[in-house]
């Protein structure tokens, strides 16, 4: 097994705090936990940790601190002397809302990671308390009614770089890929579960470091991505690419833009990888110009557009 547990919290950078955090409570449905400073701490009702998600205000969009949860003390501890070794360190922190000590670190395109194992498992107050107790929270039912995190895609100007950084340093296991035909890489799909994706790196088409493609947020149903495809609608919120299936890693999803202008995407489906020896799927240029399993055509802002924008 790998020595991370699970991706997550993840901090969102937004230069609209009160639009992007009517967004996140009344359309996507999650629930404030606390609020510190520029902060905002949100979780979806399946959430088994305090907070998944944290809304900063701040001059730009973007993604700030990417959470990342070691399996234990012991694995935290070996992580951190291989980054190191790696030289991307920048040292412990106090941790953050309900979390232990935690170490900072960025990957080779820059993006800031907090590695950390204690953490605080969330604890319903009684009108947001479930019925069964393998349940963190209530279903509350409210806008999209996301249930949890699930996965983060990381715009990068060289992906083969930080796929080796996550698979060598940090123990990644890699899914799927893109190879283009010059023998670059346009993609790289990583997780630390079954789950065919949590930690995804695609191009950046303006060679920009840092930046952000989307967010994940996760339902249990196709029928409650198409659900959020008509909350959005009438609400006003921009939907860049309507629910669809992806060829890679047969996620089924809707893409939008939140009003701090993050690309927001609710899914659902993927598949799981059981096998140890699973053989990492390697997409061609010419493949990938089939698009996306079925449904709607991507459109060119899906492969363009990041966060924050491009100077
Ligand atoms: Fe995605």
């Amino acid at each position: 097994m790998s020595e991370l547990a699970h991706l997550g919290p993840v901090e969102v950078f937004t230069p609209r705090f009160d639009a992007s955090l009517a967004f996140f409570v009344d359309i996507l449905g999650m629930d404030v936990v606390e609020q510190a400073g520029p902060s905002t701490y949100l979780r979806g009702w399946g959430d088994y940790q305090r907070w998944s998600v944290k809304l900063t205000a701040r001059a730009t969009s973007g993604m700030g601190v990417l959470g990342l949860r070691a399996w234990s003390p012991e694995a935290l501890a070996r992580r951190v002397a291989a980054i190191e070794a790696a030289g991307l360190g920048l040292g412990w922190t106090d941790g953050d809302l309900g979390r232990g000590d935690a170490y900072r670190f960025t990957d080779p395109d820059g993006h800031v990671f907090e590695l950390y194992f204690e953490c605080e498992r969330y604890a319903a107050p009684p009108h947001l308390a479930p019925a069964h107790k393998n349940v963190p929270g209530r279903f509350t039912g409210r806008g999209c009614a996301i249930k949890r995190l699930d996965h983060v895609n990381l715009l990068a100007a060289d992906v083969r770089a930080n796929r080796d950084f996550c698979v060598d340093t940090l123990g990644y296991r890699l899914y799927e890929r893109i190879e283009l035909d010059d023998g670059s890489e346009a993609g790289a799909w990583m997780s630390a579960t079954i789950a065919a994706h949590e930690l995804i790196y695609t191009r950046d088409a303006y060679g920009a470091s840092g930046r952000l493609h989307h967010v994940a947020l996760w339902v249990d149903t196709r029928e409650e991505c198409l659900r959020a495809a008509d909350i959005w609608v009438d609400a006003g919120i921009e939907i860049e690419a309507a629910p669809s299936k992806h060829a890679i890693a047969q996620g089924f999803f809707l893409y939008g833009i939140e009003p701090g202008g993050n690309r927001v995407e609710v899914t659902t489906g993927g598949r799981f990888v059981y096998a140890p020896d699973e053989p990492v799927v390697v997409w061609t240029e010419a493949e990938r110009a089939k698009g996306q399993a079925w449904g709607v055509k991507t459109v060119p802002s899906f492969h363009t557009y990041g966060t924050p924008p491009v100077e």
